[in-house]
């Protein structure tokens, strides 16, 4: 392999994760980020170049002889980057614009499930407010509606009842809160059980699984408060056994990727499907284009394959080639986040404590944080990703949880949730 400069675009938890695996591999020298944060730049080199801004990132990747790029949020992806850097002869990691459309649009995912038999929830779809208006009335409660386009995770109600989705429809079709991405809405069947994110590596015709995860969207303990970015994650999931991950492959994951390549829409990268247990087995909530943030946190510390290979594995279709192997045991990733968030936060509080973890079992993943007079502070919503590796769950989350604090990392009006991995000791139902 002569993959030596890489560049990762993107500034999250997610992407430090996968620089400082990466780093790992002998045969990467520099990673370059765009735009990166405060933990990024101390493994490789941040860029000043915002991760939807293709053209200067395209330039930057030829002016600085990039060897592999690896794209972290969909925003770029959805642009068209993978299609533009590959015209442009430049190896990069991810779908193409087209076969992005799985994220972009739930209306193609959700007519993609139905053609193919893919377990999803029943759906309809609408372009026209009094028509979705005239389905609202007369329709059973609950039920789920959600824009066709990316709202970075804001698009979707459940509704408990008539007056609070008409009230949610309004604020999409009529007030247009989420612009163009509402021009068209789904309206679907409620599902209930515990969600799974389940990702793979693909190239568009065999596909490797990481270890089944879980995110914790809601801000507070017990799945309370409003919907975040995500607070915290573990891996691997133990309820959701070998057998469970031999289904969800033949059902949900084999299909799809098949499914795509008959469409003429070769998926080639990550492939993520947020998955729920209902009582009538796995089923499809959504799909993303990319790995998931915070779940790659955990998954990185629990990963023993060398990551460059499996990507190169990608590209050069041969996936079925290659092994994803994981330490036994399990990690688990806790955000601290700004206080206000997910609504309006604070920036630029400093960060104490970073230096005072030695535990190689411990990993701080750096998101939304900037240096300033050689200090580390506050940047963003979701600041730290707090990432332990433990013989098993019990024993990752005593460590994580004893780092977080005074006596260990901190900064003002911080908040987090107490209970990240609890739901790995509930029922799968
Ligand atoms: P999505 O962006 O489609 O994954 O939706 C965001 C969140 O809304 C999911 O993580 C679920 O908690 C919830 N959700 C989405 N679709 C459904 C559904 N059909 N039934 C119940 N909850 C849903
Ligand atoms: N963890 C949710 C996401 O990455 O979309």
């Amino acid at each position: 392999m002569k993959e030596n400069t890489i560049l990762i675009i993107g500034s999250g938890g997610r992407e430090h994760a996968l620089g400082w695996k990466l780093k790992q591999s002998s045969n990467v020298s520099q990673i370059f980020f765009a735009p990166g944060n405060a933990g990024t730049n101390q493994i490789g080199k941040n860029i000043n170049i915002q991760s939807e801004n293709i053209n200067d990132l395209l330039k930057f990747a030829q002016e600085n002889k990039i060897d592999l790029t690896l794209v972290g949020p969909e925003a770029p992806l959805v642009l068209g980057i993978v299609d533009l850097f590959k015209k442009n002869g430049l190896k990069i990691i991810g779908p193409s614009k087209k076969a992005s459309l799985i994220e972009a649009s739930k209306i193609f995912a959700k007519q993609l499930m139905k053609k193919y038999h893919i377990p999803s929830a029943d759906f309809m779809y609408f372009a026209d407010f009094n028509q979705a208006k005239k389905y609202l009335l007369c329709a059973k409660y609950p039920l789920v509606i959600k824009a066709d386009g990316l709202c970075a995770g804001k698009g979707v109600m459940v509704c408990k009842n008539k007056k609070q989705a008409i009230k949610f429809l309004k604020q999409l079709m009529v007030n247009r809160i989420f612009g163009q991405s509402a021009n068209r809405i789904v309206i679907e069947e409620c599902l209930t059980g515990q969600e799974v994110s389940f990702m793979v590596v693909t190239d568009g015709k065999n596909f490797l699984s990481f270890l089944p995860s879980q995110d914790h969207k809601r801000l507070k303990d017990k799945d309370l408060g409003p919907n975040t970015g995500g607070m915290g994650a573990y891996a691997p999931v133990p309820f959701v056994n070998k057998k469970l991950i031999k289904e969800i492959e033949k059902n949900i994951i084999a299909p799809t990727i098949s499914a795509l390549a008959k469409e003429n829409c070769l998926y080639q990268g990550i492939l993520y499907p947020g998955i729920i247990l209902t009582a009538n087995g796995p089923k499809v909530l959504e799909f993303n284009c990319r790995f998931g943030d915070p779940e790659t946190q955990p998954l990185m510390m629990m990963l023993k394959s060398n990551l460059l290979s499996i990507l190169l594995s990608i590209i050069k279709g041969s996936v079925n080639e290659q092994k994803l192997f994981f330490k036994s045991g399990a990690s688990v990733c806790v955000v601290l986040a700004s206080g206000g968030y997910p609504e309006d936060y604070k920036k630029g509080e400093e960060i104490y404590g970073l230096n005072k973890i030695k535990d190689k079992n411990l990993v701080v993943f750096q998101a939304g944080t900037k240096e300033e007079n050689r200090k580390v502070v506050a940047n963003g919503g979701r600041v730290l990703g707090i990432t332990s590796y433990g013989k098993n769950i019990k024993e990752a989350i005593k460590k994580v949880y004893q780092v977080i604090g005074k006596q260990g990392v901190w900064f003002n009006k911080m908040t987090y949730r107490k209970d990240i991995a609890q739901k790995a000791f509930l029922k799968k139902i």
